[in-house]
């Protein structure tokens, strides 16, 4: 895969450009860098702390040649990427909390974004990718919940090798999708990484309820299987998950 990577100082989100320039006909690979986001988007709708040069703020634009039935497995094979990043980079002992969020001791570093949109040349995905490079934009509440790289090497990190390795593995592990058995392989390559595949009691808080129970593995598509207390498994598309602990 080919990356062009655009870089900016400041914009609204790396995923709002990202999506506008797939509308205008950018190809696959095309990526959009910036240094501060004034409205950086997360999932379900909420807000992403991005100030500047605190964190890297980062989205693809891809065009994926796999069944759609498969794509929201995109946003699980980029938690592998950046596993494996913070691994190579950092010899960091990450964890993914599915779907896709990445941790270290259990406090969240890197979060991850993915939409799509109807282009005149077909679908696009916009893989967003936030990582907290320093603790400048964790502060309060997010302490609890959030750390940085900065905070678990205590070394800010070089921006360019950080790249490279990103583009690097995300090529690698975009490929391993889009090949013979991929979506297999991929939730395979995310159940290694995951402590969240089997046998962790956790609460889903979906739109309009929450659902409570033991996890065991994943859907075809990437859905969690959630097996509650009356022996019912539910499977968990979207929402948050959290770990709960015995009392
Ligand atoms: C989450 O809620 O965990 C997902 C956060 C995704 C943040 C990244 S930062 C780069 C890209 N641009 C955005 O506006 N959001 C994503």
């Amino acid at each position: 895969m080919q990356f062009t990577i655009l870089r900016h100082d400041i914009l609204d989100s790396t995923n709002s450009q990202a999506l506008k320039q797939a509308k205008l006909g950018a190809k696959e690979g095309l990526c959009i860098l910036a240094k501060e986001q004034t409205s950086g988007r997360g999932r379900q709708g909420r807000n992403w702390v991005s100030g500047k040069n605190s964190g890297l703020y980062f989205s693809i634009v891809l065009r994926p040649n796999i069944d759609t039935k498969y794509l929201s497995l995109i946003t699980l094979m980029t938690s592998v990427v950046v596993y494996e990043v913070l691994v190579d980079r950092f010899g960091l002992v990450p964890d993914i909390k599915w779907s896709n969020d990445v941790l270290i001791g259990e406090k969240k570093v890197s979060g991850i974004l993915a939409e799509t949109s109807d282009t005149p040349g077909g679908l696009a995905v916009v893989v967003g990718i936030g990582i907290n490079l320093n603790s400048g934009n964790i502060s309060g509440e997010l302490s609890d919940t959030a750390t940085s790289i900065r905070q678990e090497t205590g070394k800010d990190p070089d921006i360019e090798k950080l790249l490279t390795s990103l583009t690097s593995f995300f090529s690698f592990f975009y490929d391993l999708l889009q090949g013979e058995n991929g979506p297999g392989i991929i939730r395979k390559e995310w159940a290694k990484r995951s402590s969240y595949i089997d046998g962790k009691a956790v609460r889903a808080t979906l739109e309009n309820k929450t659902v409570s129970g033991t996890t065991c593995g994943l859907d075809e598509n990437g859905a969690l299987r959630i097996k509650t207390e009356s022996g019912r498994i539910e499977s968990i598309q979207a929402g948050d998950v959290e770990m709960l602990r015995k009392s």
